[in-house]
């Protein structure tokens, strides 16, 4: 099987998806699932360098999930390394519709709550970064990602 790349994007890339980058990780080591890669960017700049936000790294630990790696921007050359772009939020997929109008044969842009199976109208994963509820954002990620990874396992 080939390996499928997925990196899923936020605005900062220090709360929202390096969580998803991590949960995705322990996912498929809990369920031996091989052949995915996943990395994570965001849209904007303002952290670019820093590690995962202390707040979703602590409510990460607290599930035995360690976050990883430090910030950076998804690129335009970035469409042509994944075969699939998970965005967080509608924001974040019309910042990357945007980006992607310049890629000759950009990968799917999707949302990661189109995998929820209790998503209700709202595809948005809220951005825990002024108000908190990293432990909401945990849940939602969770199940979003381990329902997406079947779809990449059965492949
Ligand atoms: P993230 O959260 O997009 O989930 O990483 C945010 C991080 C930083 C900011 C906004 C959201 N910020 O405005 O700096």
């Amino acid at each position: 099987m080939d390996t499928v790349r997925v990196c899923f994007v936020c605005l900062g890339n220090i709360c929202r998806s390096p969580t998803a980058e991590g949960v995705a990780r322990a996912l498929m080591a809990d369920r031996s699932i091989d052949g995915v890669e996943v990395d994570s960017a965001g849209t904007g700049a303002w952290h670019v360098g820093e590690p995962p936000d202390a707040r979703a790294s602590e409510a990460a630990a607290q599930r035995g999930i360690r976050l990883t790696g430090t910030a950076r921007t998804f690129q335009p050359g970035d469409f042509d390394v994944y075969d699939l772009v998970v965005a967080m939020d509608r924001s974040n997929l019309r910042e990357l519709q945007r980006l992607s109008e310049e890629a000759s044969d950009p990968p799917p842009i999707r949302l990661l709550r189109e995998w929820d199976p209790m998503a209700g109208d709202d595809l948005d994963v809220p951005d825990p970064y002024y108000h908190g509820g990293f432990e909401l954002v945990l849940d939602i990620i969770t199940r979003s990602v381990n329902a997406l990874l079947s779809d990449l396992a059965d492949r």
